[in-house]
């Protein structure tokens, strides 16, 4: 007997697997606390939303600042909880069949195979070069069939951290029938956005979050940019009311008071910039670029050993080194002035040992 679709049966449960350090630097994460900074705002705000009613003129007003925000009209906006729940969405609008699957990149973000597994599709990944770069010719021949409903680029990429490049990218969404989805959590550390091309391009869809650049991983608000028919037939998978009232009063208010997070966004990428030199300076170390606000590392063989040193010193990063493009890696999230300080302490030491 049993009483779920039966290709659960196979699928394992996803657990986030990062322990509780005092110092976090594994989830790319804010270190801005917005209560700090706007608390008293965020309050008058939620006030104003009668909890009692399902709907409000907050929905309205949100989508006007996320479309001034954004650039695009209003029309060309959906949204809900954290891009974990946008993707959720597309992937559930775009299977046909038991055969349908997506195609993406490896390494790239983990939970695109979680949530394909979960609405019932398949994923076919292809490896990224040693350098991070791919070739737009072999994600096309991957994605050349008919059971292919989608393809996801993550722009720029979790865990390499680096920005695809633009000719690929418009190669991969003009050669394609299909919905060709990119991922830009990370665009306010990357400034680079296909948001402009969303109505050239008939197919395209992009996906953002404020968990990153806005602080509030914890609030989840992610939102999709498309051509409004694509926007009306993705919100026909959603729940009526799935993105409740506080959540969207709260995300008003950051937009009413975006300059602080911009700024604050600035500052990371400075310490970004420091803390490349800093690890690059470093005899042993190997340090990739990135346009994000976590970074890359290596010390060869012995990783592992510095990443449990690290943890032994109340410090969570995350290891990245699962798939073959980065064997012996890990990543760090761009912490405050003080944790990357205490951060790079602890890696001096032990490459001092
Ligand atoms: C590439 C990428 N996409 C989506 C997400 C999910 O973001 P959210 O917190 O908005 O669900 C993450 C979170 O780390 C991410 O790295």
């Amino acid at each position: 007997m049993h009483y779920f679709r039966s290709d659960l049966k196979q699928k394992k449960l996803v657990n986030i697997n990062v322990p509780h350090k005092k110092i976090k630097m594994g989830l790319n994460e804010s270190t801005l606390n917005p209560f700090e900074k706007l608390g008293d705002k965020f309050i008058e705000k939620l006030r104003s939303v009668p909890l009692n009613r399902y709907f409000n003129d907050i929905t309205k007003k949100l989508k006007m600042k996320l479309a001034d925000y954004t650039g695009v009209p209003p029309e060309c906006l959906a949204f809900g909880n954290g891009a974990d729940e946008m993707l959720y969405y597309i992937f559930t609008a775009v299977r046909e069949n038991n055969n349908s699957f997506a195609v993406s990149l490896a390494p790239s973000y983990f939970d695109y195979k979680s949530y394909t597994g979960a609405v019932g599709m398949g994923i076919k990944f292809l490896s990224l070069q040693s350098d991070f770069d791919f070739s737009a010719d072999e994600f096309l021949k991957l994605s050349d069939s008919n059971d292919c409903t989608l393809s996801i680029l993550c722009n720029p990429n979790n865990p390499t951290g680096n920005l695809l490049d633009d000719d690929k990218i418009t190669k991969v969404i003009e050669n394609s029938n299909r919905l060709v989805l990119i991922d830009e959590t990370y665009f306010e550390f990357s400034g680079k956005t296909f948001a402009d091309k969303v109505e050239k391009y008939p197919n395209l869809v992009i996906v953002r979050s404020f968990s990153k650049a806005f602080s509030v991983a914890g609030l989840r608000f992610g939102y999709i940019i498309s051509r409004p028919e694509n926007i009306r037939e993705l919100e026909k998978v959603m729940t009526i009311f799935h993105l409740n009232l506080m959540t969207q009063a709260f995300v008003v208010s950051i937009l009413e008071n975006k300059e602080i997070f911009l700024e604050h966004n600035r500052k990371i990428i400075e310490s970004r910039e420091t803390l490349y030199n800093e690890l690059a300076s470093i005899p042993g170390i190997s340090v990739h670029n990135t346009a994000t606000n976590f970074l890359v590392f290596s010390i060869g063989k012995r990783t592992e050993e510095l990443f449990n040193f690290i943890s032994e010193n109340n410090i969570a990063i995350r290891p990245v080194w699962h798939h073959p493009v980065l064997r012996n890696y890990v990543r760090v999230t761009i912490g405050s002035k003080e944790d990357n300080a205490v951060f790079l302490e602890r890696v001096k030491e032990f490459m001092g040992r």
